[in-house]
């Protein structure tokens, strides 16, 4: 982290091929959007203070998709070309002095140590700074850099300005940008749009540095994904390939065991613990933070979660803002949903469904459950088929169930009610009063037997026949 490094990125624009009438820097790539990407990176060479997004294009939503906070915007109402957009974020810039960094908000792929490179290569004394340039095998759409005999930039020719030996260059401009701070904000008010599409160009920065005896640098970066610029959603796709993949190597490398890495889908935020083995097709999204020693089921698809460790999540769970504590077992085929909590050594089995729901410590729900708005005490055991009735048309009631109670298989329990603790309901009861502790509760109609009426039966049958 430098503190003499002001980052501007730029993210005004509507992004026209993507075909959306969302912004392109919302959308989202391995688990974030483009935008929030390209700020991650750019945190590790200036703090977030020193950075600043030029916004335009549904400026509210990209202004609140932002994760970090103290980063500064800069609003560019009509988009009037990239080097418009500078002379926009002029205002809020925290400085203009040191060193200004310049990326593209649709670059989601670029690495750290790409960036920290090209600050070091862009501070060298008494030039204009460097750009980042790569060897694209097709060059098409991208600025081309016409290089001097020295091997200094001598331009940048976008496409549409291009002669027939410039578009034959495959050196191309990939949008990452150092420059010297204060010569270019002396000199940015030089660039004019006088080019075919009559907009500011960024790029003609680099003649006008020269003319004023500032040399820019190539930074020539030999791995050309890097520096992707997302403009459609074919590359969009692309970017999300690869951001799950350094995702899933980043977590193999830390002590996490992951089969098929290539069919599981993890977020940049996921945090999962060494000795964690992560089966083939597994989705873990957004917040989800996995402890040690856990074992996550194929198919199973967790959505901002907390597992703590050496739990056991079956396959083809579906968790959403959940809790699980140590220990815990769950699944297969069980849902977790809206701030349900399962305790330690809890066992949650086959199509039981948790909604705003606690199940206390070595409590049972193994077969065949709803469960929602309950607190469920420690020890309890809830039978198959159990069902909480929480909802009466128009409102949700609350279920509570004491410690150690047991609920026999496929019993209703209308809430509101408690079953105190201690207390057994007897299988197949509808169960619409407390229960006392250490009382049975049985709420059902009693068995007649009619000796002798099934044969009977068969016989008349018979007869007729
Ligand atoms: C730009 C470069 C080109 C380079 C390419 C790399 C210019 C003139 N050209 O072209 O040399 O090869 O990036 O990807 O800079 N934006 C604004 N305000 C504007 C215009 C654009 O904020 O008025 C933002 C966009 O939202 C986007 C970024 O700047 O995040 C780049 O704009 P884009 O239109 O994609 O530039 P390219 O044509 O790709
Ligand atoms: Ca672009």
């Amino acid at each position: 982290m430098r503190q003499n490094v002001a980052v501007v990125i730029l993210a005004a624009g509507l992004g026209t091929r993507m075909k959306s009438g969302k912004a392109k820097v919302l959308h989202e790539a391995g688990g974030d959007t483009l935008l929030n990407h390209v700020i991650r990176a750019a945190l590790h060479v200036a703090p977030a203070e020193n950075i600043v997004a030029v916004i335009g294009h549904q400026a509210e939503q990209v202004r609140a998709s932002v994760k970090t906070a103290g980063i500064r915007f800069a609003e560019q109402r009509e988009q009037k070309g990239t080097g418009h957009a500078l002379l926009c974020a002029q205002a809020e810039m925290p400085t203009l002095a040191g060193q200004l960094l310049i990326l593209n908000g649709d670059g989601p792929l670029l690495r750290p140590d790409t960036l920290r490179a090209l600050v070091d290569a862009g501070g060298a004394e008494n030039t204009g700074g460097a750009l980042v340039t790569t060897e694209a095998a097709d060059p098409t759409g991208y600025g081309r850099i016409l290089r001097d005999e020295q091997g200094m930039i001598a331009a940048i020719r976008e496409q549409k300005s291009a002669s027939r030996e410039e578009l034959a260059v495959r050196e191309i401009n990939t949008g990452v940008y150092c420059f010297a701070a204060e010569p270019f904000w002396k000199h940015l008010e030089e660039v004019q749009p006088n080019n075919a599409a009559k907009e500011y160009y960024l790029t003609d920065m680099v003649e006008i540095l020269r003319r004023h005896g500032y040399a820019v640098a190539p930074f020539l970066v030999a791995d050309e994904t890097e520096l992707l610029g997302i403009n459609t959603r074919v590359e969009l796709a692309f970017a999300d390939k690869v951001l799950r993949a350094r995702k899933a190597n980043e977590l193999m490398l830390s002590g996490v065991t992951i089969e098929q890495p290539e069919t599981v889908v993890i977020d940049v935020d996921v945090e999962v613990g060494q000795d964690s083995l992560i089966e083939a097709s597994v989705q873990l999204r957004g917040k989800t933070k996995i402890g040690t020693g856990c074992r996550i089921g194929a198919g199973s698809i967790l959505r901002d979660c907390e597992i703590a460790a050496e739990v056991t999540i079956q396959p083809y769970v579906v968790a959403e803002d959940s809790r699980v504590a140590r220990q815990a077992s769950v699944g297969p085929f069980a849902r977790l949903r809206m701030h349900a909590e399962a305790g330690e050594d809890t066992r949650i089995g086959n199509f039981v469904e948790l909604k705003k729901t606690t199940l206390g410590a070595h409590s049972k729900a193994q077969h065949l459950a709803y469960l929602g708005d309950a607190t469920i005490g420690e020890g309890a055991n809830i039978g198959a088929g159990t069902i909480t009735c929480n909802y009466d048309g128009q409102t949700k009631h609350q279920t509570h169930i004491g410690d150690g109670a047991f609920v026999g298989s496929n019993s209703t329990l209308v809430a509101p009610l408690r079953v105190e603790k201690g207390a057994y309901v007897g299988a197949g009861s509808v169960i619409t009063k407390n229960v006392k502790e250490d009382a049975l509760a049985i709420g059902r109609a009693f068995q007649v037997e009619k000796e002798g009426w099934a044969k009977r039966r068969r016989e008349q049958r018979g007869k007729k026949s």
